[in-house]
């Protein structure tokens, strides 16, 4: 099949948050060090009503409702995420009760998890599906959701949560460029989760911080070389100025920021010696990559130099991060959302979107999209374009928490989350409607929800 891709998309975030500037001042660090130095604004976090079934349940109806697509069309549905909650049993088995009604039980694929790496697995494994032998002419769902929580300290403002499930097929508004796909997976103890009753990670922020670096410069570098290869009559490297949006995976805003200056300091780096564009940088001509990652002075260097591009090409694509935070594996997802709630599909038509995916521990890559050229109305790109419109207003129909309530409802999960038998308590009149929601774990813990 060709022109394999993104048909259609749903985003899901809670419907409340608490605010950075009030968190800042809650925890006692220095005004402005979550809001500016973090780039954050709120941080959507869920109650004991949701969980990581009841995230993924959410994106799958809403998606499939919205677009109007039947159950039995569908014949693969992957899942990515770390919100581990059962060792055994995949979300993807849960996800199957949406299935009952229609009789379709042949549907593929199961959970796949390195930190916040697994929904881009299950977009490539999608992706294989319609490419191959063994596709029957359906669609595949790549589903990716996490709640994103981390202990007290300097990492909680970092959190966030949500999901997204992405309808994959032919002929798709967004095609997946074929053969430009740059991987780098690396042994790292960056940010993991040993401890099984916990919802928390142990985190090495400064390591997981220069890895996702690391990790950004060898995947750059790779998709640069595969483009050179690729694409026919090409003289010069790759720039940023090939990629007309690029999206990241956004652990928080301003390390996006630090990372576009980073893409755009490989470039210098390929760059001739004389070339004007990068004029009064020259002092950080010789400097090797590896060497660079705790250079302050660089980073403010180029992070000065690209502040244009990356306002054209990365800023917008940032509304949801920061707003809603690090949803894990469907943060790279929620740019794209954001991209598609801020340009018009005749803005988007033709170009090309750049993904940077990056998991601990390590998994990442980086690929592209190339927006189809159709924008007319009532094609599949204004209705993808068009199912993004009510982003800010959902954003804004949110309830604010105060970060007592928010700190007493982390200490609620922390207590709870693996109880059996357990009742939440969390208000279910605060959900958006069309949420799924837990009502009762029993004693061998299985768990039931309902829909708002
Ligand atoms: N006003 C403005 N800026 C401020 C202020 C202030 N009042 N106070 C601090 N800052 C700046 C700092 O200068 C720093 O900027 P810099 O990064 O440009 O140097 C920034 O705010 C953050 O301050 P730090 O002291 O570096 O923050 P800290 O070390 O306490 O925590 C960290 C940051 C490490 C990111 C932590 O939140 C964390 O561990 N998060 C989870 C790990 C993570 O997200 N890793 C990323 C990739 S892996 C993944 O996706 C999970």
């Amino acid at each position: 099949p060709d022109d394999v891709g993104i048909v259609a998309m749903e985003m899901y975030f809670p419907a409340q948050y608490v605010d950075q500037s009030q968190l800042e001042e809650y925890d006692g660090v220095s005004s402005g060090k979550y809001t500016i130095g973090l780039g954050q604004q709120k941080m959507g976090f869920c109650s004991d009503r949701e969980d990581i079934n009841s995230l993924c349940l959410t994106a799958v109806q809403n998606l499939m409702e919205r677009n109007n697509v039947s159950y039995e069309n569908i014949g693969r549905l992957e899942v990515g995420t770390e919100t581990i909650i059962d060792k055994s049993k995949s979300v993807k088995t849960v996800l199957m009760q949406l299935f009952a009604e229609s009789g379709n039980t042949n549907v593929e694929g199961i959970d796949t998890t390195n930190a916040c790496f697994g929904g881009t697995q299950a977009l490539f494994n999608s992706l294989a599906w319609v490419e191959s032998s063994a596709w029957d002419g359906r669609y595949a769902l790549a589903v990716a959701g996490d709640i994103a929580v981390y202990a007290t300290g300097n990492a909680r403002p970092t959190g966030g949560a949500g999901a997204v499930a992405m309808l994959i097929g032919p002929n798709a508004p967004l095609v997946i460029e074929r053969g430009l796909r740059a991987t780098h997976m690396q042994h790292a103890y960056d940010f993991y989760k040993p401890d099984m009753v916990s919802e928390y990670p142990v985190v090495d922020g400064k390591l997981s911080i220069q890895c996702y670096l690391g990790a950004l410069d060898r995947c750059y570098r790779l998709y640069k070389h595969k483009v050179h290869t690729v694409e026919e009559g090409r003289t010069s490297p790759l720039t940023l100025e090939d990629i007309d949006y690029c999206l990241f995976h956004t652990p928080y805003c301003k390390l996006v920021q630090k990372s576009f200056a980073r893409l755009y300091f490989n470039d210098f780096l390929d760059a001739a010696k004389d070339d004007p564009k990068y004029t009064g940088l020259e002092a950080f001509r010789d400097l090797k990559l590896e060497d660079t990652f705790s250079n302050k002075d660089l980073e403010k260097a180029f992070v000065n130099a690209s502040k244009d591009l990356f306002n054209s090409k990365t800023k917008l694509a940032l509304l949801l991060a920061t707003q809603v935070g690090n949803m894990y594996t469907p943060s790279l997802y929620s740019g794209l959302a954001s991209l598609l709630y801020s340009k018009s599909a005749a803005d988007l038509a033709g170009r090309r979107v750049g993904f940077f995916s990056y998991g601990s521990g390590l998994a990442s890559a980086m690929f592209s999209v190339r927006v189809s050229q159709d924008a007319t109305p009532g094609s599949q790109l204004e209705r993808l374009v068009g199912s993004f419109s009510d982003l800010q207003a959902r954003l804004d129909s949110r309830k604010c928490f105060s970060p007592a309530d928010f700190a007493e409802m982390m200490k609620l999960r922390e207590d709870t989350h693996h109880l059996a038998k357990y009742t939440p308590v969390g208000s279910v009149e605060d959900l958006f409607p069309g949420t799924w929601y837990l009502t009762h774990v029993d004693e061998m813990h299985r768990r039931q929800y309902s829909r708002t």
